[in-house]
């Protein structure tokens, strides 16, 4: 290290993030059964291009070189998911060994390459069977989750240390259910929170169970997809706006899990919660060792929308704005140098004393792959620069980061976008399933090996 580096603390983790149902491919094998992705890939016009998850990056057969593959690019921690369906077919009953037996060998690929497995057990795979008696609208599917993770981390709980229960419940309940632009396609507002209500409940049903299961000084947390929120203008109704929008994507989740209470505000916009049962609040605060956070963009927000009539609660009563010269990415999210930093310091304030793993961070660009393979993908060379350097300021104003996992490790299946945005530290050519690693995983890697940002 040269003294114009800016060092990171030490022991600070350094990782590429997946998602199986993007990567894995391999939809029949092994006795897997259906999720509700296979299902909803399958509908006309839900995935643009009419682009199908069926091969993906082939990952569940390449997963050795991929993880050989990180190691080498100079990253330590692999976060990757458990597809449910490959566990238990139909959602229930006893483990399907051959996808325990999957699973254990993705691990053992980590540990032979040094990197640590950060095992992620709902990314949005729900088994199909279930979704058939209610998915996440019903809330036997977070009693049905916790035996599922209770199989896993009885199978993995001797070697995986790291455990995020689940994902972006905000994006699986709201997408999912309210909007229907993902699987399983519901749109419903209401609905969306209901089923958000249950995937909060799966994980603190989950987070017990792993830690019965899991070797002392396993450390367990949840992967919510958080953002800052400023309002548009001073005005009244910019101001609520901002405020109900903060409330649908980030109290809504922050609340119940650390603090083990809805806001107010919230519950009385949606005219009661009757799906909260007495007694789930003290389940879903459940003491938990780590807040992953995902985090991509800021949100500028002023009033507008469409009430509580369509759509997801997010955009009911809010219209996101894109100060004029703000840069985007391919996805059009907005690209800033303050709002990770601002969400870190804010969290701490909120909620003092926990600490946080940015569990995702990450962008799409337009990659073009050079004559010779070479992709110099400067633009998110400079976003993971900028979001590394708004890390290392909140971790200097005492805010407590423990780790870095960029989204994602290879070019993948976007959800509903298809193969169209690239978010990939390498670059995979799904014709022959070439992998390149890109300019910014080179210099992603180069950065953990040092443990510090180039002066
Ligand atoms: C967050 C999700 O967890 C991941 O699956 C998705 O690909 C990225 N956001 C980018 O949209």
């Amino acid at each position: 290290m040269t003294t114009s580096e800016r060092p990171f603390p030490p022991g600070f983790v350094w990782g590429a993030a997946t998602a199986a149902f993007q990567v894995e491919g391999a939809p029949e094998v092994d006795g897997k059964g259906p999720s509700v992705w296979d299902t909803f890939t399958r509908v006309p016009g839900a995935i643009a291009d009419g682009a199908m998850a069926d091969v993906a990056c082939d990952h569940y057969h390449r997963y050795p070189t991929d993880i050989a593959l990180l190691a080498e690019l100079g990253l330590s921690a692999y976060r990757f998911s458990i597809s449910w369906p490959r566990i238990q077919a139909d959602g229930t009953g006893p483990a399907n060994q051959k996808g325990l037996d999957h699973y254990r060998r993705v691990v053992d690929a980590c540990l032979e390459n040094g990197v640590a497995p950060y095992v992620t057990l709902y990314h949005w795979d729900l088994p199909q069977a279930l979704e058939d008696r209610g998915g996440w609208l019903d809330r036997d599917t977070a009693y049905r989750f916790s035996d599922f993770a209770g199989l896993v981390a009885g199978a993995l709980g001797d070697v995986v240390q790291n455990w995020i229960t689940v994902n972006e419940p905000k994006v699986a309940a709201h997408a999912g259910y309210a909007a229907g632009i993902h699987a399983p396609g519901v749109a419903d507002p209401l609905g969306g929170v209901r089923a958000a209500h249950h995937l909060l409940l799966a994980h603190g049903l989950a987070a017990p169970v792993l830690r019965g299961r899991v070797a002392a000084g396993g450390q367990i947390g949840i992967s919510l997809d958080l953002t800052p929120v400023r309002p548009a203008s001073g005005s009244d109704e910019d101001l609520a706006a901002a405020r109900r929008f903060d409330g649908n994507f980030n109290r809504m989740f922050l609340e119940p899990v650390l603090r083990g209470r809805y806001p107010d505000d919230m519950v009385e916009w949606y005219g009661g919660t009757p799906w909260v049962w007495d007694g789930d609040l003290d389940v879903i605060s459940v003491p938990t060792d780590f807040l992953g956070i995902n985090y991509y963009r800021g949100h500028v927000i002023a009033a507008g929308g469409t009430g509580l009539a369509s759509g997801s609660p997010m955009e009911l009563d809010a219209v996101h704005v894109v100060p004029e010269g703000t840069p985007v990415t391919v996805m059009g999210w907005t690209v800033t140098d303050h709002d990770l930093h601002d969400l870190l310091v804010q969290l701490r304030d909120r909620y003092p004393g926990m600490p946080l793993l940015v569990t995702e961070n990450g962008a799409a660009y337009p990659d073009e792959a050079g004559p010779d393979g070479v992709v110099d993908d400067l633009e998110r060379l400079a976003y993971f620069d900028s979001h590394l350097r708004q890390t290392l300021d909140a971790i200097h104003g005492g805010v407590d980061v423990r780790g870095y996992f960029a989204w994602t490790l290879l070019d993948n299946f976007e959800w509903a976008e298809g193969y169209g945005p690239r978010f990939g530290l390498v670059r995979v050519d799904f014709e022959t399933q070439e992998r390149t690693p890109k300019r910014s995983g080179r210099w992603l890697g180069g950065v953990a090996r040092t443990n510090a940002l180039p002066g």
